[in-house]
């Protein structure tokens, strides 16, 4: 089977505030993942997880190394097809929700399907059934400042669901949820990942969800390492 992610010899290093020697990030990280298969990355804060999924979505560019998504290297991509895959074939959670504060839960939910061009009624269904799946069916018309913070972080989660991305990149997702929430949107990335076959990217510091995960990786002194 073809794999929806390689990474070979990733490098990365940013010009630190004193002149000098630049300071590694990244050194030759190579990885893959596949349809379906979830993997955490663990690592001290500092390590480089975030600028890892930086650059595995296009944000930043390594300084030497190959990115392939689903067969397509993203050195070989314009910007507007590397936006329309992120649009259409990722899905984001960060550790803060970024939800869009004039809209309701259900709106910030159809966000991706309308971008998607699915019509307004059809991508509200969807919207309402993925905040259903979530627990959040009373709370659809609610704005983010009229939730809690689990609650907003669920609903980011629906957001980053909805349209069954190839894969979900997220960053410390369940910084802000209870232990219940945090069980409930794994469960439901496990039951997408068996119906869409959505991949899941998750770096955390919670053990217990790490180790839920298909495998777990280490990102140490710029090296990644195989947990399990
Ligand atoms: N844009 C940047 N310019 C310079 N240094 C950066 C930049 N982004 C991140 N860094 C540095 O890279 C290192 C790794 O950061 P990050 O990827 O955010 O770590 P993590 O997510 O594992 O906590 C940190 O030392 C951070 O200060
Ligand atoms: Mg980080």
């Amino acid at each position: 089977m073809a794999d929806l992610l390689v990474v070979e010899g990733l490098t990365k290093s940013y010009i630190g505030p004193a002149p000098g020697s630049p300071i590694s990030i990244l050194r030759e990280v190579s990885m893959h993942l596949q349809a379906g298969e979830s993997l955490a990355i663990m690592g001290r804060s500092g390590a480089g997880k975030s600028t890892l999924l930086h650059l595995l979505a296009g944000f930043e560019k390594p300084d030497s190394g190959h990115i392939q998504w689903e067969g397509v290297s993203l050195a070989s991509m314009k910007e507007s097809a590397i936006d329309k895959l992120r649009n259409q074939r990722f899905g984001f959670v960060y550790q803060f929700h970024h939800l869009i504060e004039e809209c309701s839960a259900i709106d910030n939910v159809s966000l991706p399907l309308r971008i998607g061009s699915v019509f307004a009624r059809e991508a509200r269904q969807q919207a309402a059934a993925m905040l259903t799946r979530l627990g959040l069916e009373d709370r659809l018309e609610h704005r983010p400042s009229a939730l809690s913070g689990g609650e907003r972080q669920r609903v980011a989660v629906a957001r980053a669901l909805v349209h069954r991305p190839a894969c979900v990149l997220a960053d410390e997702p369940t910084g802000n949820l209870d232990e219940q929430s945090a069980a409930q949107v794994f469960k439901l990335f496990r039951e997408l990942a068996m119906e869409s076959r959505t991949a899941l990217l998750l770096v955390t510091h919670d053990h217990s969800l790490a180790k839920a995960c298909d495998r777990l990786v280490v990102l140490e002194n710029g090296k990644l390492t195989s947990v399990i």
